[in-house]
């Protein structure tokens, strides 16, 4: 299946390009300057030699304008580097809004990936071309690294928090999926193949494959499971805070704070809920940390932004309509970045 690696990955997303642009460009001025540095050296130590033992160096005076020369055009080569990176950086990290959304959970020493409409895979991620691809990641247990080398993306997936990476894939094909931090025992094998697909044949994968609940479904059926509703009862006066149209929005603290529900305040409010305690609410909510996977957290906070307008993932065009019990009339947005 893989078994060429070739000297340099090929490009198989909109990224792809810029990432090797930028990297091309710092090289050769790096190997420029190497080559003019070295070969001056090497002409001035045989030029300048010392030809006998009497012979005495003559005294040079310094040259203004080649100071400034050298300072100056160094200067905006390496400013040019950085405004152009940064640019690129940060064009790698904000998911363009509509970005269709993935979860992906890392363990060790395995990828388990969780599509909106139910598909689950291990190892495999398929995705549709052209289309950006948002992909929202925790980690069961220590840190990882998701890391498409063909797409030029890669992000920590870390526990205890959420990350995200996005990309569009350009070219159908069979990509290498990598760890690439270094995870434990079976760090080398936990290796897995992105599968870029057209949006006709990913259309076709996503009805043929073995769809269980979307994790919408699974985050309500969880939610009971775990008798969640007896105290956030919707729309009445439960012990704890209504969540209709929580996510995406500021909630008031009982400390007088602030915070905007977003996928880490959840995902804090589940494992950790006397962290930040709702203003007007007991401090009475038991921590679910250990008796939910990093997984049926994710599923959780889907069923929670499910409840909110603000919430609900964009549906992907040319795909299924996700089965999730939005309301049809509402307009999507796109949900609130975490840290915003
Ligand atoms: Cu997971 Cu290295």
């Amino acid at each position: 299946m893989f078994t060429n690696f070739p000297l340099f990955p090929q490009q198989a997303s909109v990224q792809a390009g810029q990432v090797d642009a930028i990297y091309f460009f710092v090289v050769a001025i790096t190997a420029f300057f190497s080559l003019i540095i070295a070969g001056a050296i090497a002409f001035f130590a045989a030029k300048y030699r010392r030809r006998h033992d009497a012979e005495v160096g003559v005294a040079i005076h310094g040259s203004l304008i080649l100071e400034i020369l050298w300072s100056v055009i160094p200067f905006f080569l390496t400013m040019g580097m950085f405004a152009w990176g940064a640019k690129v950086f940060f064009d790698l990290y904000r998911p363009p809004a509509g970005a269709m959304e993935i979860f992906v959970v890392g363990k060790q020493w395995m990828w388990k990936i969780q599509h909106m409409d139910g598909q689950r895979e291990i190892n495999e991620l398929h995705v549709p071309v052209g289309r950006p691809v948002k992909l929202i990641m925790g980690s069961e247990d220590v840190i990882h690294s998701f890391y498409i080398p063909a797409f030029r993306v890669k992000a920590d997936v870390i526990p205890g928090r959420y990350n995200t990476l996005w990309f569009e894939a350009t070219k159908p094909g069979t990509y290498h999926l990598f760890c690439a931090e270094y995870c434990g025992t079976k760090h080398s094998g936990m290796t897995g193949r992105v599968v870029a697909m057209d949006p006709a044949d990913y259309q076709a994968w996503l009805s043929g494959g073995s769809a269980s609940d979307s994790p919408v479904a699974a985050g309500e059926k969880l939610f009971q499971d775990l008798v969640c509703n007896t105290c956030h009862i919707q729309g009445s006066q439960g012990r704890g805070p209504v969540l209709t149209n929580l996510f995406g929005n500021t909630v008031e603290l009982q400390d007088g704070g602030r915070v905007t529900a977003d996928e880490a305040y959840i995902r804090e409010s589940i494992v950790n809920p006397q962290a930040k305690i709702v203003a007007g609410f007991q401090p009475i909510m038991p921590t679910f940390q250990g008796l939910v996977t990093e997984e049926q957290l994710l599923q959780l906070i889907a069923y929670v932004r499910s409840l909110s307008a603000q919430g609900t993932a964009p549906s992907p065009a040319g795909t299924a309509a996700p089965t999730m019990p939005q309301k049809s009339d509402q307009p999507v947005q796109e949900p609130r970045k975490p840290g915003r």
